[in-house]
């Protein structure tokens, strides 16, 4: 019996429903497919993934589509998805030969010292809602080149995508066992999560997700765990000629996706004597922006939030910061009761005492004034969690400050803080991750070093500390004679 179901945010649809899968039986189809898929040539593995890349690459119109329905996101942005999860291959494959390549080390005249990389064996990936077919997909690429096998949970929010990519390395002719999927929520996550037969876990997701498997995982150094989780990002504006761009950059930072962004500004750090006119400029561009169902025409800026318990929560947060002080500035509105459309919601919390250092994964904006540039880069820093920083306006030397004394994986400057680059590392410090960055360090957790020194016969001689030998050989050994 069904006991899963997929709901359109933008529409209240139905779009799926399925049933929770069997983690044990998934690892162990991907236990007994590993040794076969480890010993498969590289070649033949970056073919497999290619003819999988081509099979999204036949269907990206109707995958666009998916995700567009099941996330809320609009087609435009989906369709740049589906785009990521086809370039993931090439750059993965060459991630794998940059990060973890096969190379001859300096050796003496009679030895080859050699650096290989081995795969962990059978990994579990734990995909969020987000981006529901890149991030995973970031994951389970680089793991299939690696020599991994792979047993895949979509997020529950978003099963249908997770089905699709599956039947994609299905049709790819993907041996048997070599992917698996398993449908369900964080219970089935545990329940794969515990299966002591996996090798590791390869986790996108939120900080508290997070550190619950980094505490599952501390007595378990022999399994690698990659995590990469939320963010409270800051995006700071400083003197700049150009207020429109700046504003843009802000909006587009904070708003894409609905805010749903693990790098989305959440906190703009405004200078006092700018504040006025970057406000002013932020909210105009904010109160034009489209918020509609994703294919909608004209094309949307952002659709809802993934869905009712969502949007509920992330009016109670601005509620919350408005009774704890701080002002609003544009109020969060919910257009349409019984869907998650949300407004974007802009509020100053310079007053507030304490400031929440919690992810709010919507279009929420909290503000805070500051006098100089040192109070600026204070309050940046000023969270648990370090993914993405941006300095918009200031001058180079506002920058190398900045740069140097932030603390996040992404610094930018004049930049969104969003669209990171599969081409680059991808991770944060704090709580957003555990120093195993992805994209394109991914390579670098799917497989281990392996050091050896190699020579065709052994020869060998102690050369020092010995006692003369009683029978008068030279270095204790007969074949020295
Ligand atoms: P989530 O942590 O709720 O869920 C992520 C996955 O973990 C889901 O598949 C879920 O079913 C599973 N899960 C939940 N609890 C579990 C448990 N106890 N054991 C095992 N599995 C469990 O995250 P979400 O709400 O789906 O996604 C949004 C979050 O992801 C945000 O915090 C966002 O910042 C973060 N994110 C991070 C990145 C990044 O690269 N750093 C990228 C995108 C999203
Ligand atoms: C994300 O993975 O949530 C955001 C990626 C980005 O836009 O930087």
């Amino acid at each position: 019996m069904s006991d899963l179901i997929s709901i359109e945010p933008a529409t209240g649809a139905t779009l799926w429903t399925g049933t929770s899968g069997n983690p044990d039986a998934a690892v162990a189809s991907a236990r007994a497919a590993w040794p076969g898929w480890a010993a498969t040539a590289l070649v033949k593995r970056i073919e497999a993934v290619r003819r999988y890349a081509n099979r999204i690459r036949t269907g990206s119109e109707e995958l666009a589509e998916l995700i567009s329905r099941e996330t809320g996101k609009p087609l435009w942005e989906a369709r740049t998805e589906v785009e990521s999860v086809v370039n993931k291959v090439d750059i993965s494959v060459r991630a794998f030969a940059d990060r973890t390549p096969q190379r001859q080390l300096p050796s003496q005249p009679d030895t080859r010292a050699a650096l290989r990389h081995k795969p962990h064996g059978v990994l579990a990936v734990l995909g969020p809602y987000n981006f529901p077919a890149h991030l995973p997909n970031g994951h389970i690429v680089p793991a299939l080149i690696a020599g991994n096998t792979i047993v895949f949970k979509p997020s529950e929010k978003t099963p249908a995508v997770g089905q699709y990519l599956m039947d994609a390395f299905d049709k790819a002719g993907m041996p048997a066992g070599v992917v698996n999927i398993v449908h369900g929520g964080p219970a089935i996550g545990k329940q794969l999560t515990a299966n002591d037969e996996l090798d590791g876990v390869l986790f996108t997701g939120s900080a508290h997700t997070g550190i619950a498997l980094n505490r599952q995982f501390a007595s378990r150094p022999d399994k690698i765990l990659a995590l990469e989780m939320g963010g409270n990002n800051p995006i700071i504006a400083w003197d700049t000629s150009d207020i429109h761009s700046a504003a843009v950059l802000i909006v587009q930072s904070a708003f894409l996706s609905a805010g749903q962004r693990c790098s989305a500004a959440s906190r703009l750090i405004v200078k006092d004597d700018l504040y006025e006119r970057i406000i002013k400029e932020v909210k105009r561009i904010t109160d034009r922006l489209i918020i509609d169902e994703p294919f909608a025409s004209p094309a949307p800026f952002m659709g809802p939030v993934i869905d009712n318990e969502t949007a509920d929560g992330l009016t109670e947060s601005f509620l919350a910061l408005m009774s704890h002080g701080g002002k609003p500035i544009k109020h969060m509105a919910r257009p349409v009761a019984e869907l998650p459309f949300l407004t974007p919601g802009i509020i100053d919390v310079t007053q507030l005492e304490e400031r929440p250092d919690i992810e709010l994964f919507g279009p929420i904006l909290q503000v805070v004034r500051v006098a100089d540039f040192e109070e600026a880069i204070a309050e940046a820093n000023n969270t648990r969690y370090g993914l993405s920083a941006a300095l918009i306006g200031g001058t180079a030397k506002h920058y190398d400050q900045f740069w140097s004394s932030s603390r996040a994986g992404i610094v930018n400057w004049n930049k969104m803080t969003v669209g990171a680059s599969s081409e680059a590392p991808f991770g944060g410090i704090g709580l957003s991750g555990n120093h195993r960055p992805s994209a394109y360090y991914a390579a670098d957790y799917c497989a281990y070093p392996v050091v050896s020194m190699e020579a065709e016969k052994a020869r060998a001689r102690i050369g020092i500390g010995l006692k003369d030998d009683i029978n008068g050989e030279e270095d204790g050994s007969p074949a020295a004679k």
